[in-house]
Parts: C-alpha cells; sequence; structure tokens
C-alpha cells in the first residue's frame, strides 16, 4: 500500500486545520482513496513559535527542503500572498508534485499560467478553498456544471465584510469592532484590507468567472468597492426600507462582453441573498440547461476551509492511485472581452 506524503506550506488557520483533518482522517483514507497518507514536512516563517499538538521534527523554514524533497508527492499550499508561494507552486508542478492551493491573490493573477506548468507536467492543480471556503462551487464550476453555458455567477463571496454587515445590522456593533471579531474568528486575510476594500471578493469573482465563462478573467477586469464606507447612518437607513446591505461579486456574461464587479448593495430582506449572515457565503450560478443552482456554507475559517482543501487532497490521491494526475489541469480558453461593470 502506498503512503503519499504531504509537504504543507503554512500552519496557520488554515493550515492547523488541514494538519488537524489531516490527523483525524487517517484511518478513513485508504477506503477514500486506495493509499495511506502521512504529513511529511510543514514549511512556516518563524519555527520558534508555540504550536500546540504539532510533531515540531517536521517543521522547517526552507522551503526547498519540500521541493526537493522525492519522497513528497502533493504540496500544498496554504501560507498566502504572491511571493514566495508563486515561485514554490511553480517549481513543485515542474518537479512532478501535485499541488493543493488556497491561495486566491495568486490565481486572480496567474491562475491560469499555473494551471498550464500543471497540465504540462501532467500533475494537478486544485484549488476549491481559494473561493467561498468550505462551500464546494471551483468544482461545480469547472465539472458539474460544464455542460452549460454559464451566463452569471453572484453572491456574498467574503465571509469577513458579511460577518461586519451583520454585526453591524443585527447589534449595532462598530465597523472596528466588528472587524476585529471576525479577525480573531480567523476568517480575515492575513492584511484585512483586502477583505473590507472588496479585493479578495474581486479576486473570488475573477477565479469564477474564469471558471464559468471558459475565458480570461483576472484580478485588474474586476470593479471594485469596498464596505469601508458604510456607517451607521447607512444601515439605520437600510433597516427603515426593510432591506439590508450586503457586498455582492457579480459576474456576468452578457452579449457585449464579460461583466465583473464588487460593492455594497442594498438587498430587500426578501432576497435569498440577504438571509446569508455572519460569515456564510452564497453563490447563485446561472446556467442554460441547469437554469438557478445556489450553493450556500461558511464561507471561511479554520475547519470549513480545511474541509474543502482536505476534498483536493484526496481527489488528487484518487487521481495518483489511478495513474490519471494533470486530468483536469488541462484547459483552453476562449477569448471574450471582458467590460467593467460600470462601464
Ligand atoms: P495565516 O496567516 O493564518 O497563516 C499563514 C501561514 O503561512 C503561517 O503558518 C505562516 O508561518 C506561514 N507563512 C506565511 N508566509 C510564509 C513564508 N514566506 N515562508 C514560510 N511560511 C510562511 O493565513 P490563513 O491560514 O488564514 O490563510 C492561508 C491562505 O489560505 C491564504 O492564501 C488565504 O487567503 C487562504 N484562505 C484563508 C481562509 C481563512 O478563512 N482564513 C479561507 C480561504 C482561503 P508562521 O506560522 O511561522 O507565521
Ligand atoms: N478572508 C476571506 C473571507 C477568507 O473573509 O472570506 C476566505 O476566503
Amino acid at each position: 500500500m502506498k503512503t503519499v506524503k504531504i509537504g504543507l506550506l503554512g500552519l496557520g488557520t488554515v493550515g492547523g486545520g488541514v494538519y488537524k483533518l489531516i490527523e483525524r482522517q487517517k484511518s478513513e483514507m485508504v477506503s477514500k482513496t486506495g493509499a495511506d497518507v502521512e504529513i511529511a514536512k510543514i514549511l512556516v516563517h518563524n519555527r520558534n513559535k508555540k504550536r500546540e499538538g504539532i510533531d515540531e521534527s517536521l517543521l522547517t523554514d526552507q522551503w526547498k527542503d519540500i521541493i526537493e524533497d522525492k519522497e513528497i508527492d502533493i504540496v500544498v499550499e496554504v501560507m498566502g500572498g504572491i511571493e514566495p508561494a508563486k515561485t514554490i507552486i511553480t517549481e513543485a508542478l515542474k518537479a512532478g508534485k501535485n499541488v493543493v492551493t488556497a491561495n486566491k491573490d495568486l490565481l486572480a493573477v496567474c491562475g491560469e499560467d499555473l494551471l498550464e506548468i500543471a497540465a504540462a507536467h501532467h500533475v494537478d492543480l486544485m484549488f476549491e478553498a481559494a473561493v467561498a471556503g468550505g462551500i464546494p462551487i471551483m468544482r461545480p464550476l469547472r465539472q458539474c456544471l460544464a455542460g452549460n453555458e454559464i451566463t452569471e455567477v453572484t453572491g456574498i463571496v467574503n465571509g469577513t465584510t458579511n460577518y461586519i454587515l451583520t454585526k453591524m445590522f443585527e447589534l449595532g456593533m462598530s465597523f472596528e469592532e466588528a472587524l476585529a471579531k471576525a479577525t480573531e474568528l480567523g476568517y480575515a486575510e492575513a492584511d484585512p484590507t483586502a477583505d473590507i476594500e472588496g479585493l479578495d471578493a474581486g479576486r473570488k469573482v475573477a477565479i469564477m468567472a474564469t471558471s464559468a465563462f471558459h475565458s480570461k478573467v483576472v484580478f485588474d477586469d474586476v470593479h471594485i468597492e469596498g464596505i469601508t464606507k458604510i456607517t451607521a447612518q447607512d444601515i439605520k437607513y437600510a433597516k427603515e426600507f426593510d432591506s439590508v446591505i450586503k457586498l455582492i461579486g457579480i459576474a456576468r456574461n452578457t452579449e457585449s462582453g464579460i461583466e465583473a464587479c464588487v460593492y455594497p448593495m442594498l438587498l430587500s430582506s426578501e432576497h435569498p441573498l440577504a438571509s446569508v449572515r455572519n460569515s456564510f457565503n452564497a453563490v447563485f450560478v446561472h446556467g442554460d440547461a441547469v437554469d438557478d443552482v445556489m450553493f450556500y456554507g461558511r464561507g471561511a475559517g479554520e475547519f470549513p476551509t480545511a474541509s474543502a482543501v482536505m476534498g483536493d487532497i484526496i481527489d488528487v490521491i484518487r487521481d495518483m492511485v489511478n495513474g490519471c494526475t494533470g486530468r483536469i489541469s488541462n484547459t483552453c480558453y476562449r477569448e471574450l472581452p471582458v467590460k467593467k461593470c460600470r462601464d
């Protein structure tokens, strides 16, 4: 029986969740995949940090220890940021290692280039956790709904801002207090500016649009407004109109081109997205064959995100066992014009 070895890059909120989930799922792996699994090495920034319940002999602060380890089959990147993540992932793919990542910053600028490298080296590059945390949305867009002409992907795709808006609306919390709480709960990015200025949601819109419309959409194509200008007064007015304010991401494939944008919207309390509270996300998809589909669940946090990463790991191991890695990295794109929502 093969033991698949994992190199984990990052042991923060998500990496810690992945570590615990692998431990929890260990005895189930053979029946789920046909192989055993083990974490062989873990890359961290600060090896001296106190980390409870972690086998410290696995820690390294040198990423080459992982890439150059021929026994490591899968690299799980949950460290975030563009560099050194981009270089490490590229080197891992070129070394014939499968990669699972939650890194939307990176995917929104060069995801398709990385997929091309993965395809050229017949390895998997999986990224379910990069959009909407625990909600399965990338696999549906790339696989289950591939038989559709998808014309719209709309929803709440940032847990931090949805948590802040919910707490301001329901408890009268201040923006700053709600942001501090979201950070404490592990929902916010390392730099929460990415959440509150709508950048994180914009990245997710670009990633979803690329898969949904089968055409390259990058972060710069997305028109973005965050929630930093929302005041207690705005919340009060929304209540008077029996409405809520939500940060909505929209990607549409129209006759004149692809529109991609993120901005705060006033929604009637009857609207299906109005009842999506706290760190929950929801994504609505319209396809010509399936009609309307909606996905709902926890959009951020340790275990919901680890759930998505673990699903990818399990899929990669199944591909490895069946000798078919690289199966879904291989993608060709059509060229559609991209226009900004408010052009
Ligand atoms: P954290 O900041 O909690 O953890 C980051 C981890 O990566 C830490 O262990 C850190 O080491 C390590 N790290 C960071 N930079 C380096 C470096 N240059 N070299 C070595 N190690 C490094 O981040 P999260 O776990 O919250 O997020 C990780 C990724 O997952 C990001 O891409 C994020 O966008 C994405 N994501 C996060 C979600 C969430 O709910 N938090 C949900 C979905 C995706 P050390 O511990 O020593 O500081
Ligand atoms: N900071 C992100 C959010 C994490 O709040 O949605 C999940 O991608």
